[in-house]
């Protein structure tokens, strides 16, 4: 992982009156967390697995290589490792947490939640706990539902983790897909802006929905409707299933308009914009909205070249080594936006 930052002095956090009183508080992120598995599997691999190669996977995706969790890490532990370093960063120890909200569509179980199990692991023991379904727009989800909670004087902080083991549910027979997906988990934790911090925080979120398009791109077995049988399993319906064109057409229409709408909502601009930070799923998915949206392609922070679709985690992920890289000072905007299965898609502006 890259270099730590200097870990922040613990804020005297305000009460929760002081929160409802002068108008809606600002709700800051207090530090950032990811990690990646070790193992680095690259387009030169999977010319071993699929038929394949590398030179059609990076012209097509962007995607260099991805990282592959080993049979012993399970979306919990990746989950509480970008966890423990959020909560470093923020000077916030985990029996400080009152809410864990963990974005995934690969969890350890059905229930229960991946997020009591990064409790335990983590010691959180006052948190409440539990897993947002969203797929890959999960992470922006959690974190408009935990700013609310806090703003309202509900919780004074929340863990919002977004973590995936999607090797587990990649059909590695298909090429359409499996050069696609990676594993890893980004985390924020949200809390009241501390004092010495001038940023107005989480200024504005968009969240948005159209179940129409649910068969586009899912697991359609392994639940209640298709459950686990033998010939489900032949027909290997416990693995993700994709319309790639559909998808790719829907993600680039959804992730401009969630842009330019939650701009609008917030009274800015673009150009009022310093870091754009999207779902990382593939490049020219990112090159149609930089077009859109006029703006240059170096304004977006991108790292899918290396992880692949990290699905609920990659906006985390890229938020976490932004930061890192300073790729975003004191007082920067930046736009996060993310669009994933259900259809599901959000948007949100940081003042940092
Ligand atoms: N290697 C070589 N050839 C391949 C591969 C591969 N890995 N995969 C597909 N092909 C072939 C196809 O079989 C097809 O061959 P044919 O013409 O002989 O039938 C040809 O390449 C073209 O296939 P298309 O599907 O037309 O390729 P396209 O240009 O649409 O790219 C892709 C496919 C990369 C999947 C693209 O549609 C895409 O990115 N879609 C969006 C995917 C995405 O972002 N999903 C997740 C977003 S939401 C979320 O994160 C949950």
């Amino acid at each position: 992982m890259s270099p730590s930052l200097p870990t922040a002095q613990t804020p005297p956090p305000p009460s929760p009156s002081q929160a409802r009183s002068g108008g809606p508080a600002p709700v800051s992120v207090l530090g950032t967390g990811s990690y990646l598995p070790e193992r680095v599997m690259t387009n030169a691999e999977l010319e071993q697995i699929v038929e394949t190669n590398d030179e059609w996977i990076t012209s097509r995706t962007g995607i260099r290589e991805r990282r592959i969790a080993g049979s012993d890490e399970n979306t919990s532990d990746l989950g509480a490792k970008a966890a423990r370093i959020a909560l470093e960063q923020a000077g916030i120890s985990p029996a400080e947490v009152d809410l864990i909200l963990v974005a995934t569509a690969s969890p350890d179980m059905f229930f229960p939640a991946t997020a009591c199990l990064i409790q335990s692991a983590l010691g959180a023991r006052k948190a409440a706990c539990m897993d947002i379904s969203a797929a890959c727009s999960g992470f922006l989800y959690a974190i408009e539902m935990a700013r609310h909670m806090i703003a309202g004087g509900a919780i004074r902080y929340a863990l919002v983790v977004g973590a995936e083991k999607l090797s587990a549910m990649v059909d590695w027979t298909d090429r359409n897909t499996c050069v696609l997906f990676g594993d890893g988990a980004g985390a924020a934790v949200l809390g009241l802006r501390p004092a010495g911090r001038t940023g107005r925080g989480v200024m504005n979120t968009l969240m948005g929905s159209d179940g129409d398009y649910a068969d586009i791109l899912g697991v359609p077995g392994g639940a209640s409707r298709c459950p686990v049988t033998a010939a489900n399993m032949d027909q290997r319906l416990n693995t993700i299933k994709m319309v790639g064109k559909e998808t790719f057409k829907q993600a680039v229409s959804a992730m401009t308009n969630a842009s330019v709408e939650v701009l609008a909502r917030t009274g800015l601009s673009i150009n009022d914009i310093s870091c754009i930070i999207p779902h990382q799923a593939n490049i020219r998915i990112i090159d149609a909205i930089a077009d859109r949206l006029k703006v240059g392609k170096a304004r977006f922070f991108l790292n899918l070249e290396k992880y692949g679709n990290t699905g609920a985690a990659a906006v985390a992920i890229a938020l976490d080594e932004a930061h890192r890289q300073g790729r975003f000072q004191p007082g920067d905007r930046l736009l996060l936006v993310v669009f994933g299965s259900g259809l599901t898609w959000a948007s949100a502006v940081i003042e940092w």
